[in-house]
């Protein structure tokens, strides 16, 4: 693929918390419009790893390159700067926020001047509305709604919409399509594949390897806080890649320990 700079890269990241090594030594590339999908078994590193790309954490030792140059990145804030956009894995929105206000929280649209300066809502709540309706929700017309109100899918979406309209450059998504049905997970995915049609360089965390597969363009594992393999797509199949996010153990041999469990007559169901 590309052997231009990527935009952003890490290069020998650890993190340490207290005597415990969540990432070991991680170097990885990520190019603008191209999908790289993190992949790894519950408490490999993959949300460490984010945290560390936005400014969440600083890493232990290690660098974090932006155009090919170290940057350190003391808090969310440095990151956002750098055209860093995250929605993390639990949230983060206050589900009694309108759309409007979430949008544009930290960059609030003002009116007026000096002390008669405030929150533009209207403009704020219009954009909102007319970015989701862009990215084909078509069923939220009011900005004023409360963010909680809104299903698992249109709060990905939402997210994703707030990174694109910002101009971001990076877009990290840790789990989006955890909790979500096949239509809203699929819906998720195209807004994906646009964003990186932009030229965004996206960081897709997730557990599903169908997922995985139809989106991504590149793919790192993590294997107890180490990367255990790294790859283009068709470099692997899709049953090295389930092997690979069980952690390296062969799913195939896991799956015939439990069918030998349910056969055996005394059942584990009631
Ligand atoms: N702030 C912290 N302090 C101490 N340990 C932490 C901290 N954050 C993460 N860890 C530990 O580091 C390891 C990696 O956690 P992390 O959240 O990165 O895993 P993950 O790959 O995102 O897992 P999941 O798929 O379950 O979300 C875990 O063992 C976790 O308990
Ligand atoms: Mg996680």
């Amino acid at each position: 693929m590309s052997e231009s700079t990527p935009y952003m890269a890490i290069e020998n990241v650890s993190k340490i918390f207290g005597s415990y090594e969540a990432l070991s030594d991680v170097s990885l590339d990520i190019h603008a419009g191209q999908v790289l999908c993190l992949l790894g078994d519950n408490g490999a590193g993959k949300s460490t790893l984010i945290k560390v790309l936005s400014g969440f954490h600083e890493p232990t030792s290690g660098t974090v390159k932006i155009n090919g140059k170290p940057v350190q990145f003391k808090s969310p804030r440095d990151a956002t700067a750098a055209g860093i956009s995250t929605v993390h894995q639990f949230g983060g929105t206050f589900p009694l926020m309108s759309l409007g206000r979430s949008f544009f929280t930290g960059v609030e649209p003002t009116k007026g001047w000096g002390p008669f300066k405030y929150f533009d809502k209207k403009f704020a709540n219009k954009v909102v509305v007319e970015q989701m309706q862009e990215m084909g929700i078509t069923r939220v017309t009011d900005g004023d709604r409360f963010v909680g109100s809104l299903s698992g899918g249109e709060r990905q979406v939402s997210a994703i919409a707030r990174a694109v309209y910002f101009g971001a450059k990076v877009l990290i998504l840790d789990e989006p399509t955890a909790a979500l049905g096949v239509k809203e997970a699929a819906h998720v995915l195209r807004i994906i594949m646009q964003a990186k049609h932009r030229g965004i360089a996206v960081v897709l965390v997730t557990h599903n390897v169908s997922h995985a597969l139809t989106v991504g363009d590149h793919f790192a594992v993590l294997i107890r806080g180490e990367k255990a393999d790294d790859f283009a797509k068709g470099q692997r199949t899709r049953e090295e890649i389930t092997d690979l996010m069980a952690g390296g153990e062969a799913m195939a041999e896991l799956e015939a320990e439990l069918a030998s469990l349910t056969g055996s007559g005394d059942s584990i169901h009631d």
